[in-house]
């Protein structure tokens, strides 16, 4: 890795941001130090989680607030030092081997190095017998681990995935989270999102519970694990049903959030209280 970071540590500071007609970021403040290791961003579906990773990358600018890496602010001297592999991966139309190639090409790793640390990738991400085929036609999971084998072989300093391991089965996460933990184990901060409890405490070292926008608790994976101070994060720990449960911790519509009440009219469902379908 490169010392001194050129982009840790990564801070927000008062972070709004909307999109169409809604708050989906809301007054966020945090900073991910240049320590090495794994934070994971959990909350519900809709929490914010992807868009906040996609602040985290520079990919899309806050309405209001401000995001710097490594003091700087300067997009431009981030460079190739982060990667960040999207919930559905974008591979170019090359062959599996190719995709990787390029990424180290364009990322100025020359001769044998290149070639090893191809190889590399695809034995990891148990690519190797696809290498010539077209990345296009891999299944779903291969193109998964294929983004994450290809983002992770150019060696950067912060490495963002969005939900790594979605919809994979067992054997393909633990190469996905195989992955993430040699990452890590040698210098590379991931932040990544997902909506996996028992990924989150696979993984992480520091946990952030998002809900609806809002940033509630981040703290030491173990500390949140023992026992969240926030009590929404309590809720989702015991796998309750957050929409419906946070009308029973604050007043209806603060901050002009949903009550879950359109989500009552749209299916036309009744709940009980502890979120069970009424007879
Ligand atoms: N392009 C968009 N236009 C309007 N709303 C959006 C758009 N993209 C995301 N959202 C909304 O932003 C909120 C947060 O989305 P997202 O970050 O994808 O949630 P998560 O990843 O936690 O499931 C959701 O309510 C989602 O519907
Ligand atoms: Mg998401």
């Amino acid at each position: 890795m490169n010392t001194p970071s050129t982009t840790l540590p990564l801070e927000l500071k008062d972070v709004w941001l909307s999109a169409g007609n809604k708050q989906v970021i809301k007054d966020l403040n945090c900073c991910f130090s240049a320590r090495p290791g794994c934070s994971v961003i959990i909350g519900p579906n809709g929490a914010g989680k992807s868009m906040l990773l996609k602040l985290c990358h520079g990919l899309i600018q806050p309405d209001r607030g401000r995001i710097t890496w490594a003091g700087d602010g300067d997009p431009g001297l981030r460079g190739q030092h982060q990667a960040m592999v999207l919930q559905r991966p974008v591979l170019l139309r090359r062959s599996v081997r190719a995709n990787v190639d390029f990424a180290l090409k364009v990322n100025n790793v020359a001769g044998d190095e290149r070639h090893r640390r191809v190889d590399a990738a695809l034995e990891q991400a148990g690519l190797t017998r696809y290498a010539q085929q077209q990345a296009r036609e891999l299944s779903f999971g291969e193109q998964q681990r294929l983004a994450l084998a290809r983002a992770w072989a150019v060696r950067p300093e912060l490495l963002l995935l969005d939900e790594p391991s979605a919809n994979l089965d067992p054997a393909a996460t633990h190469l996905i989270e195989e992955i993430i933990r040699e990452a890590t184990a040698q210098g590379t901060k991931v932040i990544l999102t997902t909506h996996d409890l028992h990924q989150a405490r696979r993984l992480a070292d520091e946990i952030l519970f998002l809900h609806r926008g809002r940033l509630k608790e981040f703290s030491g994976a173990d500390k949140f694990f023992a026992g969240p101070e926030n009590d929404l994060a309590q809720a989702f720990l015991r796998g309750e049903l957050l929409w419906w449960r946070r009308r029973s911790i604050y007043a209806p519509g603060e901050d002009g959030e949903d009550t879950g009440k359109d989500i009552l009219k749209e299916t036309g469902k009744r709940r009980s209280k502890d979120g069970r379908k009424d007879r």
